[in-house]
């Protein structure tokens, strides 16, 4: 490499790209001090040059066709920041074959098309990081991957979707009601293009596979995640989370067992004394147990330009230490190694306690049918609330917070409890996290 320089292409001059271009024109210098190397953005590819970026691209040559960059033999680092699966998984496919690094925060591509491409640049002797693709700024990947590499993971959890941890804020603080909540956070711009997938669970289940394969050596998919979303939590259930000292987050949970590993992501209540409650609005954070570390909690921003640039680049510069190497020498297995083959436990086999919220005729021997069905699966209760209606069909909520069960138990005995017909359709569990 002449000039100890290092020549990157973007793709995609998006939010994300805008930020990439923008660390490595204003940056430079500090880089440099900082790493030995210069970094040099030679061409951008994207399909809209009429939005103004606030960018000075005078001396970087910028073209409508990606394929100039995948064909240019000067780019060391191609940066793929369009997102989605297509063209994306080939234009990555295209770079690693023509044996450039790849640095991406495709979230939704890793965790489902991740070992493919793994393949393919392990098959080029290439890598292909994502640090930017899980919690934004926040140095999570390489967290996992170099600071805590001595630990076996006995739990990874936490707030990985910035829009919809804003939208539960926004209700448990302000009282507001989901659909005006995710309206702000539409308006803020936090949300996904299709917001379905972050209200919906995905995208912090794009993330959790990300972090479980990174955690259990395995590539874990996402499609074999159980996910729920937050659509079905209403102003009641944050008020009656309320009066129990508690609240509700969007969690997405990796525990290791000894006969395999438990994902999931679904709306979770925590206590109020809880350091993830404290996590608020768009913020991001996740707790890692290591089994010689013990719990950490890393933290900070989930997206966004800035944040999401700043982890990009520090995949550049990790990789750029490769470009510095001798003929013939390798600095192997920076990238994740996916060697093993983790059983997943299936989440009828988990153990919870649960928050139930019915809507009931107000009418006597309600309580102990239900009480009754819950007790026949052995499932205890721990407390119990009623409110009075004020609804003109004389509907009440009615709220259990049970002991420990089994999540199979759990299920058999809601749909039991959803045949009566003094039971309305809209309920809600929730698990409760301890
Ligand atoms: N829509 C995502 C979020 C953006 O809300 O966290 C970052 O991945």
């Amino acid at each position: 490499m002449e000039n100890r320089q290092v020549n990157i292409g973007i793709i995609g001059l998006g939010t994300v790209g805008t930020g990439v271009a923008r660390i490595l024109l204003e940056q430079k210098e500090l880089l440099k001090t900082r790493s030995s190397l210069t970094y040099n953005l030679k061409s951008i590819s994207d399909l809209d040059w009429n939005r103004d970026r606030n960018l000075d691209l005078s001396q970087v040559y910028c073209t409508t066709n990606a394929h100039e960059i995948l064909d240019d033999p000067d780019i060391n680092i191609v940066v793929e920041t369009i997102g989605g699966y297509e063209p994306a998984f080939s234009f990555i496919s295209k770079a690693l074959k023509n044996r450039k690094h790849v640095v991406t925060a495709n979230k939704a591509l890793i965790a489902t098309k991740g070992m493919e491409l793994y393949k393919i640049a392990q098959e080029n002797d290439v890598d292909l990081l994502f640090e930017a693709s899980v919690g934004g700024g926040i140095p999570i990947i390489k967290g996992l991957r170099e600071g805590l590499v001595a630990n076996r993971f006995e739990s990874i959890y936490g707030i990985l979707n910035g829009t919809t941890n804003y939208i539960l804020t926004k209700m448990h603080r302000e009282g507001l009601d989901f659909a005006d909540a995710l309206k702000e956070a539409q308006r803020k711009g936090f949300a996904e293009a299709n917001p379905t997938l972050d209200i919906s669970g995905g995208d912090a289940a794009h993330k959790l596979a990300i972090l479980g394969s990174i955690a259990s050596n395995s590539f874990i998919p996402f499609e074999k995640i159980y996910v729920e979303g937050i659509t079905g939590i209403t102003k009641l259930d944050m008020s009656f989370a309320q009066s129990f000292g508690l609240t509700i987050k969007l969690l997405a949970i990796y525990r290791r067992y000894e006969d395999g590993v438990d994902l999931r992501v679904h709306p979770t209540l925590i206590s109020n004394t809880h350091l993830l409650a404290a996590v608020s609005n768009e913020l991001n954070a996740i707790f890692v147990k290591g089994d010689f570390v013990g719990n950490t909690m890393f933290y900070g921003p989930g997206a966004g330009e800035r944040p999401t640039a700043s982890a990009i680049v520090s995949d550049i510069v990790d990789l750029s230490r490769d470009l510095l190497l001798k003929e013939g020498e390798k600095y192997s297995n920076r990238a994740i190694s996916l060697t093993q083959n983790v059983r997943l436990i299936p989440i009828e086999d988990i153990q919870s306690r649960f928050y139930l919220r019915f809507m009931t005729a107000d009418k006597p021997g309600v309580l102990s049918m239900i009480s009754g069905v819950l007790a026949e699966y052995g499932i205890s209760i721990s407390s119990m609330v009623q409110l009075e209606s004020h609804e003109k069909d004389n509907y009440v909520p009615i709220v259990l917070l049970t002991h420990e069960a089994l999540e199979r138990s759990m299920e058999q005995a809601l749909q039991k409890i959803l045949k009566f017909d003094f039971v309305r359709e809209d309920y809600l569990r929730l698990r409760i996290f301890e």
